[in-house]
């Protein structure tokens, strides 16, 4: 049997296990239109996304490296997504996905200076107040990105840790989350406007995603691997390497940056569009955002975020 009759064959198997005639198939494929590019890869769509609200040229840099970001978060969570739902996760798989979040994560944290160097300060200081009060920190994919990737625990307020065990509801460990100092006042409860409008869209999907992920989370993945396997230095330097890269170099790049835009003359800063008390808050070494805490010494667990060096990715 020729190739092409043996693909008549499948075809005709295919179509008529569903009760579909091959022939009007054919038939549509005679009458398609080929593929293009633009069609496939919607750049049409793609690229009517970019609305400034100013006419400041900057701006466009802005939202463009905001969406870029948004694109990469988007692609961790479907490397993250496919471990998460892995039944039968083996150490290569779990490794083979790892890597390529670890590649995604380092775009991002070395191409930060498109933001960090690429705006005039004029231009950012004029469109920035038609920004307010939205703000980075409302990146849903980012929360969820921390949500996927360890265990609800070390994402709460290092305050209010040892008052939180896996017997806490959900909805408890949320209002205890560690970016909550963002926004509210943990004595009266008030919240600002940053957090409540993050909250009134997200609130529900996030308590959906956090019990998701609560026990299929990257962290609870990585334990349930054979013990052997988990010891292996390769493994071991790939979930630093993440965890160092998510946590401490993009968080300080992005800091750099807003201490750049945000400085006054003055030596003081000016307030976020956020509205946070972004100074103190974005800092690793206060926040101690640490994704795999079990992976790092206690001298490199106390120096989260003061000593950048990448050497602490390396065992
Ligand atoms: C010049 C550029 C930028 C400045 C000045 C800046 C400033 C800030 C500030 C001050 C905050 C604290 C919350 C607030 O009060 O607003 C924040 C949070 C945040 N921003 Fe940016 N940002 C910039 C670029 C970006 C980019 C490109 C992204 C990528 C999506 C981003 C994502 C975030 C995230 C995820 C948070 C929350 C961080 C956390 O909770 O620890 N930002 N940003």
């Amino acid at each position: 049997m020729s190739k092409r009759e043996k693909l008549l064959e499948q075809l005709e198997a295919k179509f008529s296990a569903t009760g579909q005639d091959l022939d009007t198939h054919l038939e549509g494929l005679l009458a398609a239109n080929y593929i293009t590019y633009w069609d496939y890869i919607k750049t049409d769509a793609l690229l009517s996304l970019q609305q400034q609200r100013t006419s400041y040229p900057d701006e466009m840099v802005f939202i463009m490296y905001h969406q870029v970001n948004e694109l990469l978060f988007k692609m961790m969570l479907w490397e993250i997504e496919q471990v998460s739902k892995n039944q039968n996760l083996t150490v290569d798989f779990f490794a083979e996905k790892l890597y390529r979040v670890s590649r995604y994560v380092d775009v991002l944290a070395s191409s930060f200076e498109v933001m960090g160097d690429g705006m005039s300060m004029d231009q950012y200081q004029k469109f920035r107040h038609t920004l307010t009060p939205a703000s980075g920190f409302q990146s849903a994919q980012y929360r969820k990105i921390e949500f996927a990737s360890t265990e609800l625990i070390n994402l709460i307020d290092n305050r209010y840790r040892a008052t939180i065990d896996r017997n806490t509801p959900y909805s408890h460990a949320f209002e205890h989350l560690y970016w909550q100092a963002a926004g509210k006042d943990f004595v009266t409860g008030k919240k600002n406007m940053l957090l409540t409008n993050f909250e009134d869209k997200y609130r529900k999907d996030f308590l959906r995603f956090m019990k998701e992920y609560n026990e299929t989370n990257l962290w609870s993945k990585f334990k349930s691997l054979p013990e052997d396997t988990r010891s292996d230095v390769k493994l071991l330097n790939a979930m630093r390497h993440y965890d160092h890269t998510m946590n401490v170099r993009w968080v300080m790049a992005h800091y750099t940056a807003a201490g750049k835009y945000l400085a006054k003359p003055d030596g003081t800063v000016e307030e976020a569009t956020g509205g946070s008390d972004w100074r103190k808050y974005m800092l690793p070494k206060y926040q101690k955002r640490i994704f795999f805490p079990e992976l790092w010494s206690q001298d490199e667990l106390d120096n989260w975020g003061i000593d950048n060096l990448e050497s602490y990715t390396k065992l």
